[in-house]
């Protein structure tokens, strides 16, 4: 009797199942070069403010930048000519065409300010003040361009905006020139929408400028706070052996910048051929072990000459920043109209880094008789999706109580958050495998039908 009664159960289990019939999917990796935004090799441009005309960015670069697969400029803006006096409305103006034509290219752009770029003239930077009045000038333009730009350099400070040689803010800093230096820091953040970060230029400066001894947190990060804003760049990478004086002691920097950079952006340049220091084996391993985004492609020239004629400038190429590899996926078969399915996707980050940018996913259901699509939001955030590990997505999805009757084409979306590129395909993620980008929409065809049912 016992016995019969556990039959039927069990029986009624295997119906329910068969009805949530699942289908396993494996994904072909991509090894190639794949060209993605917000991470990559960058090419360096400068828009000095002492010409008769702005400077605008040529079609050159942008031929430049695509010929290489490259996603990212660096845009330095030099405004020697206003360390006095406000930025005039013509260089404004020139930078809100820049922008506008970083968008029609599909690119993004690190940003930095400077005033200086060379130690013989005696100006190296403004007063805080004329900087602060600068920024506040500049905060329409940084929100209104926030979609294509990928980071902020502090800048402002110092010749290049390296915040070295200074002449307002203390070569070797007092306690009221690093509350200064804090201070242009703070409202830099400010000037910007939340969702976008700066970078700093040595580790001891962040710890310094903030008071903390310890690296931002799993718990911390992308919560909004001034430090979980604040990354890095290093523009002497592994010059020398404290890359020129980016690293005050290794022992506590080291440690410090791989756990800060798991959840900030990190990038940077080399400056100087240093062997065996600026060679593949140490640029690899210390561009995985501190998340590198993204490297200037044509400085140091021989160091990057170096990359090309050991071998590792394409895999360098291909791991800065994130790299999603879809390695396997569970869908099922069929559901009923307006149910809820379970999907399970996993995600490996073969990158050096992970996405510092807010990212919405989507699961995307397309008719395939109408065309219609219907996007669904996921809960996962794919900042989280570590460098170096597999992600496990699995989600329960109730699908739209507008999806009718048919076959759905499944798709995975990362499009780019803002609305004016939202629906660009250049500014979505491309996952690294073979056959599921479809360039048209800059959608990742997950290779599975759904068959919805009454
Ligand atoms: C994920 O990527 C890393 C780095 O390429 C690789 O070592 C690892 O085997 C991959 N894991 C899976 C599950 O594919
Ligand atoms: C999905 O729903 C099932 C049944 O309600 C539940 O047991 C499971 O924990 C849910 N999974 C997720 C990832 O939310």
């Amino acid at each position: 009797m016992k016995n019969i009664r556990y039959f039927f159960i069990l029986g009624f289990v295997l119906v329910c199942n068969t009805a949530q019939q699942m289908t396993s999917i494996s994904y072909t990796l991509e090894s190639g070069q794949i060209s993605n935004p917000e991470r990559g090799f960058y090419i360096h441009t400068e828009a000095p403010s002492t010409r008769t005309t702005y400077p605008l960015l040529t079609q050159y670069t942008f031929d430049n930048l695509k010929s290489q697969g490259f996603t990212l400029i660096l845009r330095m803006f030099y405004l020697h000519k206003f360390v006095k006096s406000d930025i005039s409305a013509d260089y404004l103006t020139g930078m809100q065409n820049d922008f506008n034509k970083m968008r029609s290219a599909g690119v993004k752009c690190i940003v930095r300010f400077a005033y200086s770029d060379s130690q013989s003239n005696s100006v190296y930077d403004a007063t805080k003040a004329q900087i602060l009045r600068h920024i506040q000038q500049l905060q329409p333009l940084l929100n209104k361009n926030a979609d294509v730009i990928a980071v902020v350099q502090a800048g402002f400070v110092g010749i290049w905006g390296e915040w070295y040689f200074t002449n307002n803010f203390g070569m070797e800093p007092s306690s009221t020139d690093l509350a200064n230096r804090r201070e242009v820091v703070d409202a830099i953040l400010a000037a910007l929408p939340t969702s976008r970060m700066v970078q700093i230029r040595t580790p001891v400066l962040k710890r310094n400028l903030y008071s903390i001894s310890s690296a931002l947190t799993k718990e911390q990060a992308f919560k909004g706070s001034n430090t979980a804003r604040i990354g890095h760049h290093n523009d002497c990478f592994l010059a020398s052996e404290d890359d020129y004086g980016t690293y005050e002691d290794i022992s506590i920097d080291y440690p410090y910048l791989e756990q800060e950079t798991k959840y900030t952006p990190m990038g940077g340049e080399t400056c100087n051929l240093n062997k065996p220091r600026s060679q593949c084996a140490t640029a690899l391993k210390e561009m995985r072990q501190f998340h590198y985004s993204y490297l200037n492609s044509g400085y140091h020239e021989e160091v990057i000459q170096g990359f090309k004629n050991e071998g590792c400038f394409s895999e360098i190429q291909n791991k800065l920043g994130y790299r999603f590899e879809l390695v396997n996926g569970l869908f099922p078969k069929s559901a009923t109209i307006r149910s809820t399915i379970t999907i399970s996707l996993t995600i490996n980050n073969s990158g050096f880094a992970s996405l510092y940018n807010p990212r919405n996913v989507y699961l995307v259901l397309r008719n395939i008789a109408t065309g219609a699509q219907y996007p669904i939001g996921l809960k996962t955030d794919p900042r989280f999706w570590e460098a170096g590990k597999s992600t496990v997505i699995t989600e329960n999805i109730s699908l739209p109580i507008d999806l009718g009757v048919g076959s759905y084409k499944l798709f995975l979306n990362l499009p780019d958050k803002e609305s004016l590129i939202g629906s660009r395909p250049e500014y979505s993620i491309r996952l690294a495998n073979k056959g599921t980008w479809e360039a048209s929409t800059g959608f990742n065809d997950l290779l599975h039908i759904l068959t919805v049912i009454n």
